[in-house]
């Protein structure tokens, strides 16, 4: 092999070193947490929300406590259980860590 070709094919080797070195970091990053923001109410809302569909989509909603409300009718009528007990204390939760941004 001349040296050309030699330092030609080392080359490409080190390019695939570094392609292969920078996916297998990729694939070490860890996801990104699916939690809820921490609160009362957090554990509940976790274990309510997350039986049909991921806590990302409850996540990427910001809603006021009353529009939650109706959201938590609608899953009620998708068929989600929620005891009459627990539907205030999800509200209530909802409504405070996953609210609107405040326009200020
Ligand atoms: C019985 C199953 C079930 C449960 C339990 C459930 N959901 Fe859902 N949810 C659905 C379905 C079905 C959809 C619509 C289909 C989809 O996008 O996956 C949905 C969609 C949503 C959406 C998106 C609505 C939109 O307009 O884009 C939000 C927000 C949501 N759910 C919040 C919640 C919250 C908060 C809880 C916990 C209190 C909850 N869900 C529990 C079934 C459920």
């Amino acid at each position: 092999m001349s040296p050309q070709r030699r330092a030609i094919a080392l080359t490409v080797v080190f390019v695939k070193l570094c392609v292969l070195s920078v996916l297998v970091a990729a694939a070490q990053t860890p996801p990104a947490p699916l939690a809820l923001p921490d609160g009362a109410g957090r554990e509940l809302a976790e274990r309510t929300c997350s039986q049909c569909h991921s806590l990302e989509l409850v996540l990427r909603h910001r809603l006021t406590r009353r529009q939650w409300e109706a959201q938590l009718d609608t899953m009620i009528a998708k068929g989600a259980k929620i005891a009459d007990e627990d539907f205030d204390p999800l509200a209530e939760y909802l409504g405070a860590h996953l609210a609107p941004a405040t326009a200020d």
